[in-house]
């Protein structure tokens, strides 16, 4: 994303990253590219408190699902980051957090301007039907507890957060549904399986990065 971000930014420019949360990326975005224009948007507060001694960035506390504050900026942005966002979008099934993840994109395209590019940065677990009980499941153990629920510290907990996981597939198919939006890159960085993961079901994971540039 760095080197990307190298390549097409000029100085004036300006990037929004949508789910900041602890201001992680602004902080790489800001010390690696020359973009000194940089907007966090989160609904954490405690989040955007950690963010603001990241560095000079414009903290907006708020969701990308609010049309409203999305409308109130309008297309004025440059570049736009969601990372690691869309599959906590979650609703009471796995089609409603599919919908709200695909809300999300959409509003993303809103902030951008004609040409703008977004970048998406998703774990993706395959197949989906494994990611699709593992959201159940966890949204059936975050009813007995709010705390992480992982005994045998898998680093995949039970209960909270529940999270909705897309595969390569669903992820790009959303993008590239997304009206305005036209795919330009992608690229997958591989997980090594732990056997628990394999005991599970898992067949994959990986980080995947979508570039998608807006064209309308
Ligand atoms: C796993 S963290 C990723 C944080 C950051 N993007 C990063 O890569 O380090 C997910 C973030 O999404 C934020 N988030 C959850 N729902 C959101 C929403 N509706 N709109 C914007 N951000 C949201 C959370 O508050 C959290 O900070």
């Amino acid at each position: 994303m760095v080197s990307l971000l190298n390549t097409l930014a000029k100085e004036e420019d300006s990037l929004v990253d949508i789910g900041c949360g602890t201001g992680q990326t602004l902080q790489l975005i800001s010390g690696q590219t020359r973009i000194r224009n940089l907007f966090g948007i989160d609904p954490s507060l405690n989040s955007l408190v950690e963010a603001r001694n990241k560095g000079d960035f414009t903290l907006i506390p708020g969701s990308i699902l609010d049309d409203a504050l999305v409308a109130s900026f309008g297309p004025r942005f440059r570049f736009a980051v969601l990372a690691f966002v869309l599959h906590h979008l979650i609703g009471r099934t796995r089609v409603e957090s599919w919908r709200r993840a695909q809300a999300a994109l959409t509003n993303a395209t809103c902030l951008l301007q004609q040409g703008g590019y977004l970048f998406v940065v998703e774990e993706i677990v395959h197949p989906s039907f494994v990611a699709g009980y593992a959201f159940y499941l966890k949204k059936l153990f975050s009813h007995i507890s709010a705390e992480r629920i992982d005994p045998l510290k898998t680093d995949f907990s039970l209960g909270a957060p529940v999270v909705s996981y897309l595969t390569t597939y669903q992820l790009r198919r959303m993008v590239s549904g997304t009206l305005g939006l036209r795919v330009v890159n992608m690229h997958a960085q591989e997980k090594a399986l732990r056997r628990v993961y394999r005991l599970a079901g898992i067949n994959r994971i990986a980080t995947v990065t979508l570039v998608a540039q807006k064209t309308l």
